[in-house]
């Protein structure tokens, strides 16, 4: 599918731009918002490791930054041996704006994988606040 190239192509060109001087592990994301728009960040790592930023965390700053709450499709990209997958952290801040949320990743060499956020995390709102 073109428009899932398209994103795949974004999270590529934003990975260039990651600050990983500890870990030299680059990772790129791009958020394909409803109104066609793209909203891309890489990971911002700290000395103090902790506070570490993960490239889908900085994609959701710079779509609701925007004022894009609306996403159907997440591009990751790594180089990584197989598809990197988003920590438990990412997948609790991408759920609060669509538990649903397809993702496509990738590898540098070009091994893709698929997933459902509400299969990689189910219930995220349960119990919370209710
Ligand atoms: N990282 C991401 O940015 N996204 C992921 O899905 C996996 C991990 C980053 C965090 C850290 O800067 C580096 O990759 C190594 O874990």
């Amino acid at each position: 599918m073109s428009q899932d190239i398209k994103l795949m192509e974004c999270a590529i060109a934003v990975r260039g731009r990651a600050y990983a001087p500890y870990s030299n592990f680059k990772v790129g994301a791009a958020l394909l918002a409803d109104t066609g728009q793209i909203y891309s960040g890489c990971n911002v790592e700290n000395i103090s490791f902790g506070l570490t930023m993960c490239a889908e965390r900085v994609a959701v700053g710079a779509a609701v930054a925007e004022s894009a709450h609306d996403w159907r499709l997440l591009a990751i990209v790594a180089d990584a041996k197989e598809p990197v997958v988003p920590c438990g952290a990412c997948r609790q801040v991408l759920a609060e704006f669509n538990p649903k949320l397809r993702i496509i990743s990738s590898t540098l060499s070009g091994q893709t994988a698929e997933f459902r956020l509400e299969d990689l995390l189910p219930s995220p709102r349960q119990g919370i606040l209710g």
